[in-house]
């Protein structure tokens, strides 16, 4: 039976619509139950209207407090009743009551190969340091920062003059590939988490 999913975008959502199109082209087994976004400009709003994707604005703005905004984000999230949320440039750290609310039910990508460069600017970070080979990680997500259990990995090499737009965007077109791939292990049930390892079976 197909999954349910819904993503959680705060901006482009060039991921999101990776996902939009690995579905349309029946490579996932899922179908996109709604978009979840804090920002009502984000340009995922447009595509999940193209895609006929019920969109859900929680406007982080609005609220008084993180924590009230987080409540209403939890609840958003518990009517989209999805099987998996993907995090698609979704900005914010995800709160300790959302995660445990969907254990091991969380993916996110990151454009770094973790646990390397965690948090903002992990390609700027990657230039920084020197490093010549990057690339992108989806992973579940726990409540530590960019550090729940690892699904796929790819390396991206960084040559001698990128800069962090250059790689950011060589880093992209495999994320493009990779995280649609993690999406559809994730629906075909092939994904077990055993301590901090998730096997593929
Ligand atoms: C991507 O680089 C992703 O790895 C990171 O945020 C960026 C989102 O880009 N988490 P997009 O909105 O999917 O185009």
């Amino acid at each position: 039976m197909k999954k349910r999913i819904a993503v959680l975008a705060s901006g482009r959502g060039s991921n999101f619509q990776a996902v939009i199109d690995a579905i349309q082209e029946g490579k996932i087994p899922a179908i996109c139950a709604a978009l979840i976004t804090d920002n009502p400009k984000a340009y995922a709003i447009e595509r999940a209207k193209k895609a006929k994707i019920p969109v859900t604005v929680i406007d982080f703005a609005s609220f008084p407090s993180r924590e009230m905004y987080e409540r209403a984000l939890l609840s958003a999230m518990q009517q989209a009743n999805a099987d998996l949320f993907v995090l698609a440039g979704y900005m914010r750290i995800v709160g300790a009551d959302i995660v445990r609310s969907f254990p091991a039910k969380i993916m996110n990508i990151h454009p770094a190969l973790l646990p390397a460069f965690p948090g903002l600017h992990a390609q700027r970070q990657a230039v920084d340091h020197g490093v010549k080979v990057s690339g992108c990680t989806v992973h579940f997500v726990d409540e530590s920062l960019d550090g729940g259990p690892i699904i796929l990995q790819r390396c991206v090499r960084v040559l001698e003059n990128d800069d962090e737009d250059s790689l950011a965007e060589r880093i992209l077109h495999h994320e493009h590939e990779c995280y649609p791939e993690a999406i559809t292990l994730f629906c075909e049930e092939r994904l077990e988490i055993v301590g901090r390892r998730v096997r593929i079976r």
